[in-house]
């Protein structure tokens, strides 16, 4: 996998744009409302959410499986910001507790093994009280059944990539045993492309209770 993503980040491309996604600046402003100060930041890709927290004073800890990207994100964001390198089916990289977790994009690419762990896995690395948000791509998507069917939900889809498809039931049956407080669609607008619908999202809340 990090040879997919090291090949997508190849030239130091920021294939996304630099602008911070809606969710994460709406979840900024969330974090700095509940004193949220400091979080972990799982696929933190080259940092263009990152950014947003780390501008209004939010220390941030990354986990990222892709050296280039790692690199990129420490060239727009600071020398000095904390990725761990690896698969975050392989967390806990530190024996930290944070307040927030804000994961975008990255619990669909998983398969259902792995997201039950990595759901876990961060859940256990919140403090009492600590909140963890998700972003994942909703089954109304417009890629939602293109390409090999893998398994229910699940595709190949054009550039190789295994993605799960999310609806209401699969974010109840996944998040439920892990503070689920709520779930909403969104549009993430795709800024960096002129005329591309938005991408249909589920914003995932949860609450750590125990
Ligand atoms: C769709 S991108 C989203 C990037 C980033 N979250 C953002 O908001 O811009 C997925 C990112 O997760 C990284 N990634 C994919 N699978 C991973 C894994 N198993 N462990 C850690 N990082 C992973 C990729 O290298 C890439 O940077």
């Amino acid at each position: 996998m990090s040879e997919f993503w090291d090949e997508t980040f190849k030239g130091e491309k920021m294939i996304w744009g630099q602008e911070s996604s809606n969710s994460a600046i709406i979840i900024k402003d969330f974090f700095l409302e509940h004193n949220v100060t400091d979080i972990l930041i799982p696929g933190i890709g080259y940092g263009r959410n990152a950014k947003v927290f780390c501008d209004n004073a939010i220390n941030v800890t990354g986990i990222e499986i892709s050296k280039l990207a790692i690199k990129l994100a420490r060239k727009n964001i600071s020398k000095d910001i904390q990725i761990h390198r690896g698969s975050v089916t392989e967390m806990p990289f530190d024996t930290k507790n944070y307040k927030g977790i804000y994961c975008y994009s990255v619990i669909h690419l998983l398969n259902k093994y792995e997201r039950k762990s990595f759901i876990n896995n961060c859940y256990k690395q919140l403090f009492f009280d600590g909140y963890m948000f998700f972003i994942v791509v909703s089954k109304k998507a417009n890629m939602f059944g293109e390409g090999e069917k893998l398994s229910k939900d699940r595709f190949k889809i054009k550039n190789g990539l295994k993605v799960f498809f999310y609806d209401e039931e699969s974010i109840k049956k996944e998040f439920n045993n892990f503070g689920l407080i709520s779930f909403e669609e969104i549009d993430e607008p795709v800024k960096h492309m002129k005329n591309e619908p938005p991408l249909k999202c589920f914003l995932i809340k949860c609450q750590r209770n125990e």
